[in-house]
């Protein structure tokens, strides 16, 4: 059993179930190869199935060829610092708005932090988003083409364009889609609309309708299958849409902010980062003697996945990885080690380009 809403993540999420479910299209091999001839090579975390799913997809592709260029929208919900998490989608949408040289849209929607969470009040959500906005700008969009916006602060833009959605979605519609009851908030039922309004909001701006493509991890969907029911209504496209997995929690299962040293945080020093590694939990065995036997057992240890998404983008030393794990040639505390040492690197490089980050913050940031 596994849930999956916008707002709770819990279980053991079966992705292929999610497919069906959801109503999502696998990405297959003719669309890698479709992608392919643009970008000239595929990036990891589509080679490997971090991406795994996409709505309309083929039809970005379609219009993109006949030279009608589509734009990114994605976002963030600005609960706390930015893990490692967090950033796959993001690092994952700078490689295309690098490959098709298109405009990101990004909303930190520091209202929804607000509306969904009891403990902070808007003046922590506004400043949280402030951190996240460096961790984005660090992760090298192009300031030409990035527009970031916090909702509170480009409201009289967005509010107009949410009321159309909102007057289109009726109570049965939100609950059906996120589970709402007769206890959750006037404000959280209303949210979806505003999450909709940046995928269409560039065809308003430019009074014709533009593409528009978002990258996300697969939680957010609901929101997007409303926004692809009325958009058409309101006489814009459907957003097209390409979903992530989710990066596992160190500790096995999935990724919380409340379990200390489920995830690892961009502001984490080192040896934060370390410590975390070296106490997670792994596909490991009891002991040595066994793990040298047997080998150990990589699809279900975090630590495997975090080299699989994120740390090293070289299949050929990914499946020598494997081999040594499956065939028990290398031990997890080895292999922690190991990790650890990309992720200081990534962490040092990552936290200079977060300083420096906060000298053009104002080149990307929009208000109204
Ligand atoms: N609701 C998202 C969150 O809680 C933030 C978000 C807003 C978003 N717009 C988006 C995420 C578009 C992905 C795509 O993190």
């Amino acid at each position: 059993m596994y849930k999956i809403t916008p707002w709770e993540v819990s279980g053991d999420i079966d992705y292929s179930k999610i497919v069906k479910e959801f109503g999502l299209e696998t990405i297959s091999e003719h669309l890698m190869k479709r992608i392919e001839k643009h970008t000239k090579e595929l990036h990891p975390l589509l080679r490997r199935g971090v991406f795994f799913a996409h709505r309309d997809l083929n039809w970005i592709i379609d219009e993109y060829e006949k030279g009608h260029h589509f734009f990114l929208y994605t976002g963030r919900g600005p609960s706390g610092h930015t893990h490692l998490g967090h950033i796959l989608p993001w690092v994952f949408t700078q490689w295309l708005q690098e490959k098709f040289h298109v405009d990101l849209w990004f909303q930190m929607t520091d209202d929804e932090k607000f509306l969904f969470n009891d403990k902070l009040d808007l003046e922590q959500t506004r400043k949280l988003a402030y951190e996240n906005a460096l961790d984005v700008i660090a992760l090298g969009f192009d300031e030409k083409k990035t527009k970031i916006f916090l909702d509170t602060e480009y409201a009289k833009t967005l509010y107009p364009q949410a009321l159309k959605v909102a007057k289109r979605l009726t109570f049965s519609t939100a609950k059906a889609a996120f589970g709402f009851s007769n206890e959750s908030n006037v404000g959280e039922i209303f949210f979806t609309s505003v999450q909709a309004v940046p995928a269409f909001l560039p065809s308003v701006l430019k009074g014709k309708n533009v593409p528009c493509l978002i990258p996300h991890a697969v939680d957010q969907d609901p929101h997007f299958r409303v926004a692809r029911d009325i958009l058409p209504k309101l006489g814009y496209y459907k957003p097209a849409s390409i979903q992530s997995v989710f990066l596992p929690g160190l500790r096995g299962g999935k990724m919380s902010a409340s379990e200390e040293g489920s995830a690892i945080y961009t502001t984490d020093s080192p040896e934060t980062a370390k410590r975390k590694i070296m106490n997670a939990f792994t596909g490991g065995r009891d002991t040595v003697k066994e793990q040298k036997e047997k080998g150990a057992n990589y699809s279900i240890c975090p630590i495997y996945h975090y080299y699989r998404q994120l740390f090293m983008p070289d299949d050929k030393e990914l499946a020598s990885l494997e081999s040594e794990c499956k065939g028990g040639s290398i031990l997890c505390g080895e292999c922690k080690e190991r990790l650890s040492k990309r992720v200081a690197a990534f962490l040092s490089d990552h936290q200079h380009k977060r300083e420096q980050a906060k000298h053009h913050i104002e080149k990307f940031m929009i208000r109204d």
